[in-house]
């Protein structure tokens, strides 16, 4: 099996952010969500992944090859996102076996392998993976027959027939490609990969679905960053590989290397990465600092730093999303409680 792995995309929902980072490199817990996915692919057996790359392409294969992968990665440039079906017109030449398409900002908990192993097993010519979900007028969702085969697929329904949305990961064989010539773009004048789906089924072709018991999250907009930054620090083990000067640290933490400490309680889960000074400060719980931070007469609570940020005399900070080598610098005193989502290299000086 190969993996397609989508790393294309504008990301207008997490601007300002994404005006200068791809979507797919945010760091969770200190880790680009992109690399997520292709540990799950790699780990489903795939030896060989495409990665569709659009805007921001030079950051996302600089990105993807200061890593050793178990895999060949091979990027493939799709010159507009014009859907996720059209990335598979894209990829065309790259998908001549049986592939696992993953959208590249997609996380499951549980992973892939034992999807895998059913549509492997079962032998359809598609799989599609569900999930219940309380809000189905907002996903892709499925309508069910009794015999527990696929009807039909609907985006975004007004009167949802089950609660079972699409998740973004799909198993496809190389017939998709003719779906994909086949269909027409939508209102939104993209070739959308439910229509795609929706010709196989129209046209006799089997299509299975498998469902996600753990947690499942498309990490379109900010809130959902954070919350799946909350559920990977949730399972964090402890390591203290810093040092610690008249301070605390409470609960699960991990602080790497060259890390300094002074005057401050950092309170777990929550994650320091190289390099970083944290002083007269509290890190509170789901907190991740990405490498070479300063952080200084600050409180930052449930929150993502990127990489060489300041933040110095920052008040309290809560439910933020900060970008890379951003500097907020304040003297005077603040209303307390500030949530932000600040793009890569902004200053914000009081
Ligand atoms: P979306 O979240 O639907 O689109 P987006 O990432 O551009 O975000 P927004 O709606 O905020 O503008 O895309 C799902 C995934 O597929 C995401 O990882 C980006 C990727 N993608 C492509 O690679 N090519 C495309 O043509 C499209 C539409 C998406």
């Amino acid at each position: 099996m190969k993996g397609l792995i989508l790393s294309g995309g504008y990301g207008t929902r997490l601007r300002p952010i994404t005006y200068s980072q791809q979507k797919q490199l945010i760091p969770i817990a200190n880790k680009p969500i992109l690399f997520y996915a292709i540990e799950d692919v790699i780990e489903a057996g795939a030896k060989e992944i495409g990665i569709i790359i659009g805007p921001n392409k030079e950051q996302v294969i600089e990105t993807v090859e200061s890593e050793d992968w178990d895999a060949k990665i091979e990027f493939i440039y799709q010159d507009e996102p014009k859907g996720l079906a059209h990335t598979i017109l894209v990829a065309e030449d790259f998908l001549d076996d049986e592939f696992v398409m993953y959208l590249g900002d997609n996380i499951l908990r549980e992973r892939i392998m034992e999807h895998a192993k059913k549509f492997k097993e079962n032998n359809c010519d598609a799989s599609i993976m569900l999930t219940e979900v309380e809000n189905p007028q907002q996903f892709g969702v499925a309508d069910i027959n009794e015999d527990e085969t696929i009807k039909r697929l609907i985006e975004k329904p007004k009167v949802p027939p089950s609660n079972l949305a699409l998740v973004g990961i799909y198993f496809f064989k190389p017939v998709i490609l003719e779906a994909c010539e086949n269909i027409k773009p939508s209102w939104r004048n993209e070739l959308e990969i439910t229509d795609a789906i929706q010709w196989l089924i129209d046209n006799g072709y089997e299509v299975g679905w498998t469902k996600v018991e753990g947690w499942w999250k498309d990490t379109g907009k900010p809130e959902d960053i954070l919350e799946v930054n909350r559920l990977i620090l949730a399972d964090i083990q402890t390591k203290n590989e810093g040092t610690a000067e008249n301070s605390r640290i409470i609960g699960r933490v991990i602080i790497e290397k060259g890390v300094e400490i002074k005057d401050s309680i950092v309170k777990g889960p929550s994650l320091i990465g190289r390099d970083c000074l944290i002083r007269n400060s509290y890190i509170g719980p789901y907190t991740s600092i990405g490498n070479e931070c300063v952080i200084e007469d600050t409180e930052i609570e449930d929150s993502i730093v990127m990489e060489k940020s300041e933040i110095i005399g920052g008040g309290r900070i809560i439910e933020s999303l900060i970008g890379k080598e951003v500097k907020i610098k304040r003297k005077a005193d603040l209303p307390n409680g500030k949530k932000l989502v600040v793009g890569d290299n902004s200053e914000i000086v009081g």
